[in-house]
């Protein structure tokens, strides 16, 4: 299998009535009935841990949803020696052996399609199409990586050794493929794998973890550690046999754990504040269409998701633009994720600070042009907001709040909008409307973010086509891009030992 090339796994037709039942089924029954308790699994065994906690489900806050078993310092222990006594028959299998894995794991996650989607429903509140999204990604990274390099073991007189046991600490908004992709990148260079969960979707990473060993990814290579975020959780993270540490998440996390330990090889994409250009050569129909993808897909809560549209004068000014973009974020479905038609779904948990401040509260200047409402008493449910008159250097334009909030900021002319879009501490994505070619051309070369997207949304990279990753305070480490070229050679070390000659 390792010898077809890489093609990119199409998501399901929802078109298709059936396809509609069949997720549907799946939904219902693990709503109802969800497994009783979801396990750590340490060297190839199921253990209790040390701790229990409850799982939650967005869409019905304050129900328990399921339980599942936390490490103490004993399990982080025995996870780490597993993790080390694992190391040398997973390196000896070679790249060849490993890619073949990988290939086995593409097909087992597709096979888990319905089964992932459902959990991803369930404990991350996502709906059924960006979960589904969500699975072609994983496939994705499974294929991609897994010809990364395979054809033999010396590369150019250099050879590679795994740097050891790699830490994989994913985000709760990408549940099932940021930690595929972490551990199959990790794996196919020859590592062992801890997998530390995030805590609210621990579910979903149990699917995911039983799709990889389902495939033949040995079960001693990849353990499986719920853990809690304290000081059991940092003595993981600090642990000397860790060898690197993959971590999505806030800026501050990334600045926390290096502040335990600067020494730590830290690859991590962190926060983002993005935005979307529309110019006055823009199709209008097209950039509303984007823009609300991008900016309401999963309610917000992407660090890809557009928070913000900096928008030329002419467009900003006119009431037709504006109606159109307030019609359509108004007319996305706002519900619990499991009606699969659900856009606007629950964001995870009861808004905090910043994000309670973006729903309710407007700075000087700032009106609603469409105002954010709770929606069945559900504290978690918001329907889309839209916010006119953001300051370039307010609070709001400054600030990642994660949620259904869209701010718009007007701009004279296209030099203005980058320079706007530009003044940011964060790079990660980034995006502009324009039919134009001369101005693509100048917002191409100065635009500073990772992923710069021309007349399409601003979220959803896709592997190989749209290596993903960051600039600025939005990566950490070397910052080669997931599911493109450089990210497996991350996980090693290499060695030129070529013989003179
Ligand atoms: N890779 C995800 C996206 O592009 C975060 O939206």
């Amino acid at each position: 299998a390792l010898d077809a090339p890489f093609h990119n796994e199409a998501d399901t037709d929802w078109s298709l009535t059936h396809n509609v039942r069949w997720i549907r089924g799946r939904v219902d029954e693990l709503r109802n009935a969800p497994p009783a308790f979801v396990p750590l699994q340490i060297a190839g065994q199921t253990v209790n841990g040390s701790a229990e906690e409850a799982g939650n489900d967005p869409s019905r806050p304050g129900i328990v949803a399921y339980r599942h078993a936390l490490a103490g310092p004993e399990q982080v222990e025995q996870a780490l020696v597993a993790a080390v006594d694992a190391r040398s028959v997973w390196k000896d299998l070679g790249w060849q052996g490993r890619g073949e894995l990988l290939c086995k794991a593409a097909a087992s996650i597709a096979a888990n399609r319905r089964e992932a989607i459902a959990a991803m429903v369930l404990d991350a509140g996502k709906s059924v199409m960006e979960a589904d999204a969500e699975l072609s990604e994983a496939i994705d990274f499974a294929d991609y990586y897994a010809r990364s390099f395979s054809k033999d073991e010396d590369f150019d007189g250099l050879s590679s050794e795994p740097l050891g046991t790699v830490l994989v600490t994913p985000p709760w908004n990408f549940p099932y493929a940021i930690p595929c992709g972490g551990i199959l990148a990790a794996l196919v260079a020859g590592n062992t794998v801890i997998l530390k969960p995030a805590p609210e979707t621990v579910l979903t990473a149990w699917v995911m973890v039983n799709a990889l060993w389902d495939a033949g990814i040995p079960r001693e290579v990849l353990q499986f550690l719920p853990c809690p975020d304290n000081e059991i959780g940092r003595s993981l993270v600090t642990d000397l046999r860790i060898g690197a540490v993959v971590l999505t998440g806030a800026y501050e996390t990334a600045r926390m754990f290096l502040s335990w330990n600067p020494q730590m090889r830290l690859f991590a994409e962190t926060s983002g504040k993005n935005s979307l250009v529309i110019t006055a050569a823009a199709d209008p129909d097209l950039a509303v269409k984007d823009l609300v993808k991008s900016a309401f897909g999963h309610s917000g809560q992407k660090c890809s998701a557009a928070s913000l549209a900096i928008v030329e004068a002419e467009v900003y000014d006119d009431p037709g633009f504006r109606r159109q973009l307030r019609d359509a974020a108004a007319s996305l479905k706002v519900g619990p994720s499991w009606e699969y038609d659900s856009i606007a779904t629950p964001v995870i948990r009861e808004p905090g600070d910043a994000l309670q401040r973006a729903l309710t509260t407007l700075d000087p200047g700032e009106e609603w042009l469409l105002e954010p409402q709770m929606v069945d008493g559900n504290p978690c449910l918001w329907s889309p907001g839209i916010k006119l008159g953001v300051a370039p250097d307010g609070w709001y334009r400054r600030t990642e709040c994660f949620g259904p909030v869209l701010g718009l900021i007007r701009a004279d002319h296209l030099k203005h909008a980058i320079r706007i879009q530009n003044d940011s501490q964060f790079g990660l994505t980034g995006g502009i409307h324009s039919l134009d070619p001369a101005e693509l051309d100048q917002w191409r070369e100065q635009v500073e973010v990772g992923n710069a997207y021309i007349n399409r949304p601003i979220t959803g990279a896709i592997v190989q086509r749209q290596p993903f990753g960051g600039w600025k305070r939005s990566c950490f480490g070397p910052g080669a891009k997931a599911g493109g070229p450089n990210y497996v050679a991350l996980f090693a070390t290499w060695k030129n030992d070529r013989a003179p000659h």
